[in-house]
């Protein structure tokens, strides 16, 4: 599973062949320039969710539930989960959280696939930080009742955010619907990173779970390059002109 967010990238997350492509609310740092994911609307996810689809329309694509939209009021969070599922045409909608449990059960009940999140909730930043989770005996344990109860409230998969191997490895055995980890070792079901990690985009940090396997910082150069050959009038030169002439008709 790889995030994509617009047209371009969720193309080449499908031409690479990716399993899954997740609409991630990380689009709130990655490409809105947002300090969290909390700034982050039902619209802009709606926005990216359907620009995404249009790059990938043969990939399996979750989107995820924006911060405030799930988990508040159970009617109101099921008309935001019937619009973002409709309009994307997302193939699951992304929740964070155990105490989603009834809205998990609710989509299933009307027919939209939900992928639940657990262990590190970037949502909840403000309470919990950006850090290793359930890594005391008594959190880990809370931590297997909640993937068992997201699973019985019909979650299709689970994603597993920084949290320790063993434990990740663990709740994979356990569950029989699918786990994806980021930042949860080697030993689940499938692995997420975010695209601008993956590519060294326009990101300033690197979380020690992520590994780079590209590096778009290059663009800069290129950028700058185009800027200098402008300036120097090398660029446009014969080969990117029109060599149709037109002045010898016109009367000027
Ligand atoms: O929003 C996101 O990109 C995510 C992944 C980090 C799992 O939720």
């Amino acid at each position: 599973m790889l995030t994509a967010y617009d047209f371009p990238s969720s193309k080449q997350a499908e031409q690479a062949g990716l399993d899954i492509i997740l609409v991630g609310d990380s689009l709130g740092m990655t490409v809105l320039g947002y300090e969290s994911t909390v700034q982050v609307t039902l619209d802009d996810m709606k926005h990216h969710g359907k620009a995404a689809r249009r790059g990938a329309n043969d990939t399996f694509m979750v989107v995820d539930m924006p911060f405030g939209a799930a988990g508040v009021d159970e009617k109101i969070d099921m008309q935001h989960a019937i619009e973002l599922y409709r309009e994307t045409k997302a193939n699951a909608l992304k929740i964070e959280g155990a105490h989603t449990a009834p809205l998990i059960k609710k989509c299933t009940q009307n027919g939209i696939p939900v992928v639940a999140h657990l262990g590190l909730t970037p949502q909840s930043f403000g309470i919990t930080g950006y850090k290793l989770q359930a890594a005391s005996k008594e959190e880990a344990e809370t931590l297997i009742e909640e993937a068992k109860l997201v699973q019985q409230s019909g979650a299709v998969m689970l994603v597993l955010e920084a949290i320790p191997s063993d434990l990740a490895a663990t709740i994979s055995r356990n569950l029989s619907i699918p786990v994806i980890g980021i930042g949860a070792g080697a030993d689940t079901d499938g692995q997420v990173l975010v695209y601008h990690d993956v590519l060294n985009y326009g990101v300033d940090r690197k979380p020690k779970f992520v590994k780079r396997y590209g590096d778009f910082t290059t663009g800069v150069d290129a950028l700058k390059a185009y800027h200098e050959e402008v300036k120097a009038g090398i660029f446009p030169s014969p080969e990117f002109t029109y060599k149709k002439q037109i002045m010898d008709e016109v009367d000027a």
